[in-house]
């Protein structure tokens, strides 16, 4: 083997040296610290280069050509690695963000109202019709507005714990809150608000009327088919000089007439008892027609507002006279609806809940 082919050889072997270790540079910096080992100012091939001063000028032509070749091959390899790690960080960097434009989209489907709320809607356009006002208050009821006021006297059963959610904080009486039981406080609390705000015209004798509705939620120890323990109800109350059961009898079946869109139906009243109403009645209305005709269906308590609950709203019982009625909402929305589990209504299934959007 001469002098000049084992020259060469040696440079082979330092490309092949070189290539392999750029080749086996996993970042950037593990390349560029390759590259000074042997481009770097006391690199390898560097050192080589400067071993050309000390030859003959033939010799160094000949030489200093073969090492510039292996310089443009280390050169050569140094770049095809450097774009190899460039390419494979871009890669990497779209394979991070990758949209897949294939997947089918989160779709938002358009929502409806509960049948509940729809029902409740509709008591309130067709009573708003009919010149009531539409009020509402608090869920947390104080022992006055829930049952003292109402006539309800302290030994009434509806006050036991088996009936009512009681509430761990007390009035100034000492008295616990409770979660109102029926929508019945809302009598006094507009009653006596009306009758603050028209002192000065009552005390003029100028007839002042109320007429309103109060729908909300209620609560009550209960649970089964057709009991849930947060259920809805609405209050109408109408007093005034002259108001008798034969408006409320009106006024009710005229509710019922468009809220069930139909004139097809008859109601009656049964002897009922409630404290705050005297006399008291449970209005039952029959379909008759449709898949409930004929059959009698309870839909509300009602009564002549008792003189001692107008004097508890600040009102003078000689002055005031009129009725009040309270009816379960879910109840209205279930005959409306023609649905027969009082808990569909809670479940939350939208194959349920879809059929009313
Ligand atoms: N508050 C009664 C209940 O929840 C319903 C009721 C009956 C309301 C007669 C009234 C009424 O306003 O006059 O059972």
């Amino acid at each position: 083997m001469n002098a000049s082919a084992s020259v060469s050889d040696q440079l082979d072997q330092l490309v092949a040296r070189a290539a392999s270790e750029f080749a086996g540079a996993a970042t950037p910096a593990d390349l560029e610290n390759a590259k000074a080992r042997y481009l770097g100012k006391s690199g390898q091939l560097t050192d080589l280069m400067k071993g050309l001063a000390q030859l003959p000028v033939e010799e160094k032509k000949v030489r200093g050509a073969a090492i510039n070749t292996a310089k443009q091959a280390i050169e050569a390899a140094l770049a095809a690695r450097r774009q190899a790690l460039q390419d494979a960080d871009l890669e990497r960097q779209l394979r991070a963000e990758a949209l897949d434009v294939t997947l089918p989209g989160r779709q938002r489907d358009a929502g409806g109202l509960h049948p509940i709320a729809l029902a409740w809607e509709r008591v309130e356009q067709v009573f708003a019709s009919m010149g009531f006002d539409v009020a509402d208050g608090p869920e947390i009821e104080s022992d006055w507005f829930n049952f003292t006021a109402l006539n309800n006297p302290p030994n009434h059963p509806a006050r036991s714990m088996q009936d009512t959610f009681y509430v761990d904080l007390e009035d100034e009486n000492g008295l616990p809150y409770c979660l109102r039981t029926h929508t019945s406080p809302m009598q006094i609390r507009y009653a006596t608000a009306h009758a603050r705000r028209h002192a000065a015209a009552l005390a003029r004798g100028e007839v002042s009327e109320i007429r309103v509705i109060a729908p909300g939620r209620t609560y009550r120890v209960d649970n089964d088919a057709t009991h849930s323990p947060m259920f809805h109800q609405v209050e109408g109350l109408w007093l005034g000089e002259n108001v008798s059961f034969k408006d409320l009898k009106a006024t009710y079946l005229g509710f019922c007439k468009a809220f069930f869109e139909t004139d097809d139906l008859i109601l009656r009243f049964r002897p009922s008892y409630f404290p705050f109403t005297e006399p008291s009645a449970e209005i039952d209305i029959q379909f008759q027609s449709g898949p409930l005709a004929g059959k009698w269906l309870e839909v509300s308590g009602s009564g002549q507002v008792h003189p001692q609950v107008v004097r508890n709203m600040g009102l003078d019982p000689e002055r005031f006279i009129g009725f009040a009625f309270g009816s379960g909402i879910d109840r209205l929305a279930m005959l409306r609806y023609g649905i027969s589990d009082l808990r569909l209504f809670f479940e939350g299934d939208v194959r349920f809940l879809s059929q009313f959007a």
